[in-house]
């Protein structure tokens, strides 16, 4: 098993928009497999490529990661090409923005298109927390991360923090 490390706020890399596969070879399923063992042990319920320092357009998720049987997904290139309705994200997290929560407006449904991990057409209408996975892995894709989606003010509290703590080390 293959544990890759997790690109974190503030590193530029993040902000960078990434490039659509073009290629399922084997070192994209190698990718892939890595990135999978990397979110469960991590743990999380989705990881883009970006954050494990590829800039690549691909995926994986899995909504329920406690059950016993791994179950993850992969979206390769995924769009969003619909969304409906608003939700409140509550207590939204993400690997690479290390020991910060917070509440984040996000759509209540999508519907998102991608390829597998075979590269055949997916097409996942999600709604609840699969919706905002989707949401919040896509916005890595475009360089977005969830604190790019919070007021200012708490933003400016959490790079603060960063801040700090980069000088103490
Ligand atoms: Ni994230």
């Amino acid at each position: 098993m293959t544990i890759l490390d997790i690109v974190t706020y503030p590193e530029p890399f993040l902000k960078q928009p990434t490039k659509p596969v073009e290629n399922i070879d084997g070192s994209i399923q190698e990718l892939i497999t890595n990135m999978a063992d990397t979110m469960y042990v991590a743990p999380g319920v989705g990881l883009a490529a970006i954050q494990v320092g590829v800039d690549k357009s691909i995926i994986v998720f899995d909504e329920s990661p406690d059950k016993e049987k791994r179950a993850y997904r992969v979206l390769i290139n995924p769009e969003i090409v619909e969304m409906e309705g608003e939700t409140l994200s509550e207590n939204e997290g993400c690997l690479s923005v290390p020991d910060f929560r917070a509440d984040v407006k996000r759509s209540a449904l999508a519907i998102v298109e991608g390829l597998d991990r075979d590269g055949n057409p997916l097409k996942i209408e999600a709604g609840g927390v699969l919706s905002i996975i989707l949401q919040h892995e896509i916005d890595h894709l475009n360089g977005i991360l969830f604190i790019d989606r919070i007021s200012a003010l708490k933003r400016d509290l959490y790079k603060r923090r960063v801040k700090k703590a980069l000088k103490k080390k």
